[in-house]
């Protein structure tokens, strides 16, 4: 492999016992998609809409990680990384969504477990990172509250099959984006645009979580470490006026805290549900719910790309569009970009941490993504010296460290991604990988950050 060349200096103020790894999720890696039993999850689905993806890309094959394991997994090891973040595929373990689990497909996650363990490296589950099989969206999707009692099923397969051999758990990814994006915006699957609709796949999602924590933990025969990740940002006003105020308090309230305050404290904002109501529109809470969702948990996965500022105009200086809804207007912040257009907001990061600490105390912290695209060139190899997602690590992993120093308990941090993968509505155009894919002949190559995050993590460790 080759050395880092790199002059951006290794990480440093993170004690030998932090948590370093790299992440993953099954539909943007996977591939194999109609092997041993798997079945359409609403991604294959909504993949094949017209439009819906850029270049009509699919995760048909993506990094053909389900034939390739073995390799992926010595790779992880030649990085020296402690822990791997995946996602089991529900529709390869249960592929009608419910009834028996499918040995071929629970399979291969044992197979991966018992890789990484061999090789040093601690499995981190991530339950479910956006593939719900198409029969259960055909049957309601996550609007429809039976899918939260067939999410908790489908996690205990999966525990009953893992719980010997992997001490962490975490239920859903970023419940927002299959929320909001799947069913109200409608930019990733299923593609619905029904506000309300979102608002019930909010809570069925979060009611899953509940259910599926207290069923593995009614279960163990060991203590386990449960936990959920959230994505993240900070949203500031963008000028001094109420207008911009109340737009970043929206903004938050329908990004972070409709998240968070049910799942720490036991119930909606009341802030957000008055907005809601203003608009005609409730969460479909059921007696007990709140109890459910709030099940105590042992860890919160922050996935942090970047903070955004919000304006109460839009750019007309209207303060209500055309239904007559407040105007929510993200507005970017004046600092270089990814080539997601994503402003690059390290600060932003260590003041979410601490916010994260202040407000929902008691709760370790693990950054269970964060990373960055860029136009990558590779050589004649496929090497890229891609001194951009370099810098880019570098000054995020300082600011958990800043973030540790002024008290945050942050545990851990893993990179997103391990490999250049199928980004979602952005099919393969864009490179989140610290290791490259060439995806016509499936090679790989470690990108010039991976090689400085596995020399940062020796420096670190020694
Ligand atoms: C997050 C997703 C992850 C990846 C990154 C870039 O929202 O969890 O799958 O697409 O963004």
């Amino acid at each position: 492999m080759n050395p880092t060349t790199t002059r951006i200096p290794l990480a440093t103020g993170l004690p030998p016992k932090f948590v370093w790894g790299v992440a993953t999720a099954s539909y943007q890696i996977e591939g194999a998609a109609a092997e041993d039993g798997r079945t359409p999850s609403i991604w294959d689905t909504f993949s094949r809409v017209p439009g819906a993806v850029h270049n009509g890309d699919t995760g048909d094959v993506a990094c053909d990680h389900y034939h390739r394991m073995p390799q992926d997994v010595a790779l992880m090891k030649s990085l020296g990384v402690d822990s791997y973040r995946f996602s089991v595929a529900w529709p390869r373990v249960q592929p009608h969504g419910r009834g028996p689990v499918n040995e071929a497909g629970l399979g291969f996650y044992e197979r991966l477990v018992d890789e990484l363990l061999g090789n040093g490296i601690t499995p981190w589950v991530t339950l479910y990172h956006w593939d719900l099989p198409q029969e259960l969206e055909d049957a309601g999707g996550w609007p429809h509250r039976d899918t939260a009692y067939r999410f908790a099923d489908y996690a205990m397969l999966v525990f009953d099959r893992l719980q010997d051999r992997v001490d962490t758990f975490t239920t859903l990814n970023e419940p927002w984006c299959s929320a909001w994006l799947g069913y109200h915006v409608g930019v990733h699957a299923p593609g619905r645009r029904d506000f309300d609709a979102s608002l019930a796949a909010t809570h069925h999602l979060l009611l899953g979580h509940g259910l599926a924590v207290q069923a593995m933990r009614a279960a163990e025969t060991r203590p386990h470490t449960y936990g959920i990740t959230l994505n993240m940002g900070t949203a500031d006003p963008h000028g001094d006026t109420e207008a911009d105020r109340d737009a970043a308090r929206r903004a938050d309230g329908m990004g972070l805290r409709l998240y968070l305050d049910p799942l720490r404290r036991g119930e909606y904002p009341a802030d957000v549900v008055a907005d809601l109501a203003a608009r005609g529109s409730a969460m479909p809470v059921h007696d007990g719910d709140l109890e459910v969702i709030s099940t105590p948990f042992d860890v919160l996965g922050v996935n942090f790309y970047f903070g955004q500022d919000f304006a109460g105009t839009d750019a007309d200086g209207n303060t209500h569009d055309e239904q007559g809804e407040p105007v929510v207007r993200a507005v970017l912040p004046d600092t270089p970009r990814t080539a997601m257009d994503w402003p690059i907001t390290p600060e932003r990061f260590t003041r979410l941490l601490l916010r994260l600490h202040r407000d929902y105390p008691g709760l370790p912290l693990v950054v269970t993504e964060n990373g960055a695209a860029f136009d990558d060139q590779p050589d004649e190899t496929g090497y890229v010296a891609d001194d951009d997602r370099t810098a880019y690590l570098a000054s995020h992993i300082a600011a958990v460290a800043a973030a540790r120093e002024q008290g945050a308990d942050v545990r851990g941090y893993f990179a997103w991604s391990l490999l250049d993968n199928f980004e979602w509505a952005y099919g393969y155009a864009k490179r989140f990988g610290i290791v490259h894919v060439d995806y016509a002949t499936q090679e790989r190559t470690p990108k010039q950050s991976a090689l400085w995050y596995r020399d940062s993590i020796a420096a670190l460790r020694a």
